[in-house]
């Protein structure tokens, strides 16, 4: 091998350069990137048993030494810059500033690039007023053997729009590595062809050497760190690229090395290391979405279907005895998941200022695990920029707006614009604030004022919705319950004291026969509608008959049916043999807590009572109940009435009290 010269690096920024690209997932991520900017459909991705080094190996359309050298090696370099956004797949492309192979330099000591392209490689030259030769060999700045060399060049030399001809205005050396002319007197534009076909290169990039080099800004010796060899294959020659980044750092091994955490698995942080960097990678690279065989969510697959957006066709990691072939994964679309209910996934379709986005937000009824699954990943060119995320709609919240975003997920893929130079860092971990197609993509998604709007906004209202409708419910039906066991316990009580053959139980007999009525006040008072409200976290309530389940809520609808036929919406009671109904009256404070009508077999209890601030429902039924049945029973022997009375409140049915 030999040294190769390199072009266009500053050493002084190269340590700042190669540091933007944490952690090394995102660093190795360039290197994928590069082979679906290169057309690949297959990557391969080999570490080494002890993780020491691995291989990207590569179908896409290689490089030739000299494309190496001018686009590869090369800070910012190379032509193609300007030569449009599209590869010849017509794939957008994900790379454009041209320091991607720095990535890797922090985490690997060297990196070996290994390719080849069966096409040729033209350049442009100048021969500049004054001079009179050119020098191929220094100009290409590849180190290639002469005789691999001379078959395969062509040089055309134009003087303004005079074509020169060869041994009349210019003459080639014996070995065709030099052109001489007569001294230019206006420059000489020079067309430079190389075919390449059948050649190959290995190169090899000192990055230990490169960075070292680079904190003492040793300009000097900075060619030192490449070398490259270049051979000829016979026969077809195979295409791709393979890349190895050897001798991985200790701290990058010990990462890929770390074993899974025991017992319950929560999020990606306790899988092992090469499980999470498989993880990462998968949301870092241009690979298609997951689906389950089982898909839980079609209505979000269906989102997600954009025939814009290429991909590559496989994405395979290995290591050892395992092989993973990776897919983006996406939370409704994980094997399991609930379905998103239509109130809870909404749609994201932007199109404005040259921004056209796709894709959705997601809302769960429960808390997602595991974590790194929660917020909004935005994709562009089919690469995740930075981690999912609520482009700081987190700081704009507060209670339980802010924990609903813990129940929120979402895909934002941008189908075109926010992946200009001057859109996205360095890294394409972030985008730049003041980007207007950001402050667009912002708008649309959390709005643009103090509060959080946009989809996002509508979210979280579906979120807080769904859960105050669910507290709001679970508080209606359990109140109506905890009455619902007061007449029970009423009831329960009175059969039990009859069992017992006492002088109780015999006044409890008679009142239950008795059929004269003592009402005066509450029975003509207004009667309380059933304790339901008309309607629970916005949806209106509706009263039902004979449902299978005892609530049904229709978001879409807004509405809650509740089956009022169930046994905790009823209101009669037995005591001993004979059916009771229970009225509600608005009372005023200083009639009776409840009021017996025998004849009727209706029982008023006055829901006005002052005693009803002092307990819950449960409690204050009971004891209007207990007193009315101990008044009934024993009025006119006071001592047997308290006891009554306090006997049936304190008789227990369930163990409760
Ligand atoms: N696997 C590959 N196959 C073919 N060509 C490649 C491959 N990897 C790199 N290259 C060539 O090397 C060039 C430099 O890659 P590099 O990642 O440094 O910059 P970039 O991809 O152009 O921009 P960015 O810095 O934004 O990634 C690429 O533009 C491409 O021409
Ligand atoms: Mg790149």
């Amino acid at each position: 091998m030999i040294g190769m010269r390199l072009g266009g690096i500053d050493p002084s920024i190269l340590r700042e350069l190669s540091g933007v690209y944490t952690p090394f997932v995102k660093a190795f991520k360039e290197l994928i990137s590069n082979a679906y900017d290169a057309d690949a459909e297959t990557v391969r991705v080999d570490f080494t048993p002890d993780f020491s080094s691995v291989t990207v190996t590569d179908d896409g359309h290689g490089m030739t030494p000299f494309e190496f050298r001018t686009d590869f090696a090369r800070i910012g370099g190379g032509s193609r810059r300007w030569a449009g956004d599209r590869t010849r797949k017509d794939r957008l492309r994900i790379g454009s500033k041209g320091i991607g192979f720095l990535a890797l330099a922090r985490y690997c000591d060297r990196l070996r690039v290994d390719s080849g392209a069966e096409r040729s490689f033209e350049v442009q030259a100048e021969i500049p007023e004054g001079g009179n030769s050119f020098d191929l060999l220094s100009f290409l700045g590849v180190p290639i053997p002469i005789e691999l060399l001379q078959d395969r060049v062509t040089c055309q030399l134009r003087r303004g729009n005079r074509k020169l001809e060869e041994d009349k205005d210019y003459t080639w050396n014996k070995k065709h590595t030099r052109l001489t002319l007569d001294r230019v007197t206006e420059t000489v534009n020079v067309k430079v062809r190389v075919d390449c076909k059948g050649l190959r290169f290995s190169s090899q990039l000192d990055f230990e050497r490169l960075l070292h080099l680079a904190d003492n800004a040793d300009l000097e010796k900075l060619d030192d760190f490449a070398t490259i060899e270049v051979t000829k294959v016979e026969g077809a020659c195979p295409t791709g690229t393979t890349i190895t980044a050897d001798r991985l750092k200790q701290f990058v091994r010990r990462e890929l090395k770390a074993e899974r955490r025991k017992g319950f698995v929560r999020n990606i942080s306790s899988r092992s290391g090469l499980e999470q960097f498989n993880w990462q990678l998968s949301r870092c690279t241009p690979v298609r979405y997951a689906t389950p065989a089982e898909n839980p969510n079609p209505a979000v697959s269906k989102l997600l279907t954009l025939p814009t957006q290429s991909t590559l066709a496989h994405l395979e990691v290995t290591h050892g005895e395992t092989s993973t072939s990776l897919c983006r994964p996406v939370y409704p679309l994980a094997s399991g998941v609930a379905v998103v209910p239509p109130d809870m996934l909404v749609k994201v379709e932007i199109d404005e200022g040259g921004l056209k986005v796709e894709g959705f937000i997601a809302g769960f009824e429960s808390i997602i695990f595991p974590a790194e699954y929660r917020g909004l990943s935005i994709r562009v060119r089919g690469v995740s920029i930075g981690d999912p995320g609520f482009l700081g709609a987190d700081n704009l919240l507060t209670g339980v707006s802010k924990a609903a975003l813990s129940q929120i997920t979402g895909e934002i893929v941008v189908l075109s614009g926010l992946d200009a130079v001057d859109t996205l860092n360095p890294g394409r971990e972030s985008f730049y604030e003041e980007s207007e197609q950001y402050k667009i993509l912002r708008k649309h998604l959390i709005g643009d004022g103090e509060k959080v709007r946009g989809s996002l906004g509508l979210a979280i209202d579906a979120v807080i919705r769904r859960s105050s409708v669910r507290s709001g419910l679970a508080d209606v039906i359990g109140r109506a319950a905890l009455r619902r066991r007061a007449l029970d316990d009423v009831s329960a009580g009175v059969s039990y004291l009859i069992a017992r053959g006492d002088k109780t139980a015999e006044l409890l007999r008679k009142m239950v026969k008795a059929k004269h009525s003592h009402v005066n006040g509450l029975a003509s008072a207004k009667p309380i509608e059933v304790p339901l409200p008309p309607r629970i976290g916005g949806l209106s309530v509706i009263q039902s008959k004979d449902l299978s389940e005892a609530t049904e809520i229709d978001y879409v609808k807004a509405q809650i049916r509740v089956d009022m036929s169930r046994q905790e919406w009823l209101w009669s009671f037995v005591l001993f043999d004979r059916q009771f109904q229970v009225i509600l009256k608005k009372g005023d404070p200083d009639q009776p807590i409840a009021e017996a009508d025998l004849k009727e077999s209706k029982i008023y209890v006055n829901w006005g009572h002052p005693i009803k601030m002092q307990m819950d429902e449960r409690g204050f039924l009971r004891t209007a109940l207990a007193w009315v049945v101990a008044r009934e029973a024993a009025g006119k022997e006071p001592d047997h009435m308290m006891d009554l009375a306090l006997r049936l409140l304190s008789f227990n049915m369930q163990g409760d009290g």
